[in-house]
């Protein structure tokens, strides 16, 4: 799985363009970073935990490699915790796109800025909430989320951020819920958010981290062309589906209960609150910024709905890509 790494993890690739590292590649963001990269003609390297769950997803670089073909990607094992070996993959890199995603664990983010900046690195583009910029958002996650912004601004590298609210794949965690009963659970359903498709955050990150200059020092917002409700998720499901899903509003002790099992309980205090801020208006509206960037109108939910629709679909199993991830962000459909 990691054939294409030279022995000492450094980068292996063509000589020109920018390397560019990937970290949270298997998350629901950076996958699309990796393909986005090998398809642009920038083969990156995927820094992952687990190497064999990269090719369970399909990444670049992932699969067998094709004999004589260049190889589209470049796939590592690392862990952040593991500093030595994150100097060791970062050595001889341009760009790193930076995911972290355990508000327990601040050392992440700075274990990879020091080993970034160790191994040369000169620009990283990192992946982040846009609760933070929520007046009155001082729960768990938003300052953690806060703390690393701060920590990239001063860490002697050049850098963008991409803030989001919510990636339209957190829809994937009603998926059991819609196939096995037909409806959709959640706290705070009224509560409209901007949620965007994971995949055009991931084409601004890789005009970022292919060309630095032109977004140095930029602190995006990105968000979808709709401002829309979890309740509002679920009629456009049932139109994308041609089935009728129902909706169950949770109330805020099961919610946190149901948080606080897959989560803990600091984290599960952190979504709630997240939840409430969102229920009260917090969620913001889009100020064009994204369109801006990718010079057409963003992916709508029905789109990415129409793209996902099989693991919502009773008959379906579903594929491994198709696995709902962690809301560590703090707004997930079936979180705030
Ligand atoms: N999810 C949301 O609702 C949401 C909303 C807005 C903003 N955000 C922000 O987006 C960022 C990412 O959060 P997320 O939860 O959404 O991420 P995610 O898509 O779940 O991706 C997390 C990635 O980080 C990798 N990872 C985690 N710990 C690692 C470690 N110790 N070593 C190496 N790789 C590790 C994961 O690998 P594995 O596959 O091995 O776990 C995965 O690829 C956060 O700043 C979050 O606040 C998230």
């Amino acid at each position: 799985m990691e054939g294409r790494v030279s022995p000492a993890g450094a980068l292996s690739g063509p000589k020109s363009g920018p390397k560019v590292v990937v970290t949270g590649a298997t998350g629901a963001v950076g996958r699309h970073v990796a393909h986005r990269l090998a398809a642009g003609g920038t083969p990156p390297t995927l820094l992952v935990r687990d190497p064999a769950k990269a090719a369970a997803l399909g990444l670049p670089g992932a699969g067998p490699a094709v004999h004589g073909a260049a190889a589209p990607a470049t796939v590592v094992r690392g862990d952040y915790a593991d500093t030595d070996r994150l100097r060791a993959v970062l050595e001889g890199a341009d760009a790193l796109f930076v995911v972290t995603a355990n508000p327990l664990r601040p050392r992440d983010d700075e274990n990879l800025l020091a080993a970034a900046r160790a191994a040369g690195v000169r620009h990283a583009v990192k992946l982040s909430w846009l609760g933070v910029a929520d007046p009155g958002a001082d729960d768990l996650v938003a300052d953690w989320n806060r703390g690393a912004e701060d920590r990239l601004r001063s860490s002697g590298l050049t850098w963008t951020v991409l803030r989001i609210r919510t990636p339209m794949s957190n829809a994937l965690a009603w998926a059991p819920s819609v196939r096995e009963r037909g409806v959709v659970r959640a706290f705070g359903g009224a509560a409209r958010t901007g949620c965007v498709d994971p995949r055009d955050v991931a084409e601004v990150a890789a005009r970022a981290l292919t060309d630095p200059a032109g977004h140095a020092s930029a602190t995006y917002a990105l968000t979808g062309p709709q401002l829309l409700s979890a309740r509002e998720q679920t009629a456009v499901l049932s139109e994308v589906l041609g089935v009728r899903i129902g909706f169950e509003e949770l109330t805020a002790e099961e919610a946190r209960a149901g948080w606080s099992a897959r989560y803990g309980a600091r984290i599960a205090d952190a979504l709630l609150a997240a939840a409430r801020r969102r229920a009260d208006g917090a969620a913001g509206g889009d100020d064009g910024t994204l369109e801006r960037l990718l010079g057409r109108t963003p992916g709508t939910f029905a789109g990415w709905a129409a793209d996902h629709a099989e693991p919502f679909r009773p008959a379906c199993r579903r594929a491994p890509e198709d696995t709902p991830r962690v809301p560590s962000g703090a707004s997930g459909p079936d979180g705030p």
